[in-house]
């Protein structure tokens, strides 16, 4: 299981976005989080923003879509230049159909559930994703509090990818930091977003480091 840090340009200075790509070389994907003011109470960026991060840097972009109807809008995030999408399972009308059409656009498909949503009503949408994320804080902030209720559902949704033999990404997002890291790999995590963990600390290209060796150890 390769361990993956993803920063959240959440925590990054929206007026200097490409240069805040650039300060976390060594990262394996960007995390880029769209807020509709809808399906969370916060409002980031769009369609637009996305075009301009793609040409902007080399490093993969991975949207975590906390918008309304993503069955309308997931497909216009891979045409921007996104290479993995994620919806809230939550807000999808037709999930499996979703997912399928991310992956024909040619991104990796992936599907969020919130901290109250369970796992096992899902598990034979599994094998239609290449990426679960389970949130690990309420969305629609940075620098929540992570909620180690969340470790069970992380253990149980990783006995399961391993059940059905998939090759699966299991990604947690909030409050991952060098304080919660190890708890989350333990559980089953390899994909790891960090937004203030990230941008908040001094030379944040060193806490992409430091973080995939915890996560690694
Ligand atoms: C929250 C977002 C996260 C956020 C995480 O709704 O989905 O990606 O940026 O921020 P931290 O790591 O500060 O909790
Ligand atoms: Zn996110």
């Amino acid at each position: 299981m390769a361990v993956q840090i993803n920063p959240s340009i959440l925590s990054a200075d929206f007026a200097r976005l490409a240069e805040e790509a650039k300060a976390v070389q060594g990262a394996d994907w960007l995390h880029v989080d769209v807020m509709d003011n809808h399906f969370v109470p916060n409002l980031t960026l769009g369609v637009p923003v996305v075009e301009s991060l793609a040409r902007a840097t080399d490093t993969p972009l991975d949207c975590h879509l906390m918008i309304e109807d993503p069955d309308r809008w997931a497909p216009q995030y891979v045409e921007a230049g996104a290479s993995s999408v994620t919806f809230h399972v939550e807000a999808a009308a037709a999930p499996v159909r979703l997912a399928r059409e991310i992956r024909a656009k040619g991104a990796r498909a992936s599907m969020a559930l919130k901290p109250a949503t369970p796992i096992e009503p899902f598990e034979d949408l599994l094998p239609e994703l290449d990426m679960l994320l389970i949130m690990t804080v309420e969305p629609g902030f940075g620098g929540q509090a992570f909620l180690d209720i969340m470790l069970p559902k992380i253990r149980r949704t990783r006995e399961l990818i391993n059940k059905h033999g998939l090759q699966l990404w299991l990604q947690v997002d909030g409050g991952v930091s060098a304080s919660t890291i190890e708890r989350c790999a333990d559980a089953g995590a390899d994909v790891f977003v960090a937004g203030s963990a990230v941008y908040g600390a001094k030379d944040p290209a060193d806490a992409v480091h430091a973080l995939r060796a915890q996560a690694a150890a």
